[in-house]
């Protein structure tokens, strides 16, 4: 069991690192606790929230809405909850995103922590501080910032994890590896899903290097001036074929990020595309996608990191190190046609 406590501008969020969920009444006064829960988890782990007050909520994207907000915020209501109570977060992003929007509004505002049970939760989502919903097929386009008090990690949950969601979830690992710490990322080339899915205690280690990793990155850059902006590497080119292709995220992500080194060999003189595409490959992931160019490049052109005629695309000068490059849409046209025409990845 390992704590740290990172402190951000207004609060801070205590991590508590391979923590059985049976310590959570050190933590927490379980008394005055609700759990928002998703409904795999608590069916699956049930055991663990027995004579506990529990919302369970659906799985899917679909859900991270305004009406699920709503119906948790009458559930609180009828629960007696009060501005004593801690909600906590049990479940992937869509539940750590709800549950702290929800208690960011709730009473203008109560106690909130997360128990994160996807990899890509427990090494993203659940930290930053970043809570909201989708409107339409506006994703996050409504919430908040605020810090969760604390953030526990259980792997046991990950017993349950079906295999897809270990690879959405090493697809942002292998990000912070590209964009931040080369050294990660050698240590990446020489394992592999089924070692870190055998070896609980390497998993361990990198699942907390990868949280710290981001904490880290959003503590030095709370409001997106500067580094936290790294953190979309692949995501410009992957959330433009993202919904269109019906690919999960991690999936769009690490197409983007092989087609995110191309871009950076032309602009950054980037080396080391074979080894990047090598490595996604490794942890299953795709690096192609057959695409139609137009349609793709209208979605980007509607990405809210566009500015004016050019897009802030993050590019690799080398293994470890991204920086953030304003390209001119047209020329972004040009490579991607490109792309498509010769199907270079596949
Ligand atoms: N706030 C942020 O900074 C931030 C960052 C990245 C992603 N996100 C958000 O996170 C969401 C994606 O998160 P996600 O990938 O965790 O998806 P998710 O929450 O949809 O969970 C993925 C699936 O795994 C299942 N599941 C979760 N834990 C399980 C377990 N232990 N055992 C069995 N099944 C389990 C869920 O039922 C679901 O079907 C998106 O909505 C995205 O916008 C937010
Ligand atoms: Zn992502």
């Amino acid at each position: 069991m390992i704590t740290k406590t990172i402190k951000f501008s207004s609060s801070s969020t205590t991590f508590y690192f391979a923590y059985g969920i049976s310590h959570l009444k050190d933590i927490v006064d379980v008394k005055h606790t609700i759990f928002i829960i998703n409904e795999n988890v608590f069916q699956q782990h049930a055991k663990h929230f027995k004579n506990q007050q529990t919302i369970t909520i659906k799985s899917g994207e679909q859900f991270k809405t305004q009406a699920t907000i709503d119906s948790i915020i009458k559930q609180l209501i009828e629960l007696g909850a009060d501005r004593k109570t801690t909600l906590i977060g049990v479940g992937g992003g869509v539940v750590t995103d709800i549950t702290g929007y929800v208690a960011s509004v709730f009473m203008r505002g109560i106690k909130f922590g997360f128990i994160p049970t996807t990899i890509l939760a427990m090494v993203d989502a659940s930290i930053g501080g970043k809570n909201g919903v989708d409107v339409g097929v506006y994703k996050n386009i409504v919430g908040t910032i605020n810090q969760p008090s604390f953030i526990l990690h259980d792997l046991i949950f990950l017993n349950t994890l079906p295999e897809i969601e270990w690879q959405n979830g090493f697809a942002e690992i292998i990000k912070h590896a590209c964009i931040k710490d080369a050294a990660m990322f050698k240590a990446l080339e020489e394992s592999s899903l089924k070692k870190y899915q055998q070896k609980k205690k390497l998993l361990c280690f990198l699942i907390q290097h990868n949280a710290l990793l981001k904490s880290k990155v959003v503590q030095q850059d709370e409001f997106e001036s500067g580094d936290r902006k790294l953190l979309n590497f692949g995501h410009t080119f992957g959330h433009a074929i993202e919904n269109t292709y019906q690919l999960s995220h991690g999936y769009a992500v690490a197409i983007g990020m092989a087609m995110a080194c191309i871009i950076s060999e032309q602009y950054q003189n980037f080396k080391d595309t074979n080894r990047v595409v090598e490595l996604i490959k490794r942890y299953e992931l795709p690096v192609h996608q057959s695409y139609d160019a137009k349609n793709v490049i209208d979605v980007m052109k509607a990405d809210k990191k566009k500015i004016k005629d050019a897009i802030n695309y993050v590019l690799l000068k080398k293994i470890g190190k991204a920086v953030v490059q304003s390209i001119p849409i047209n020329q972004i046209e040009n490579i991607i046609s490109q792309l498509e025409a010769e199907n270079s990845f596949s």
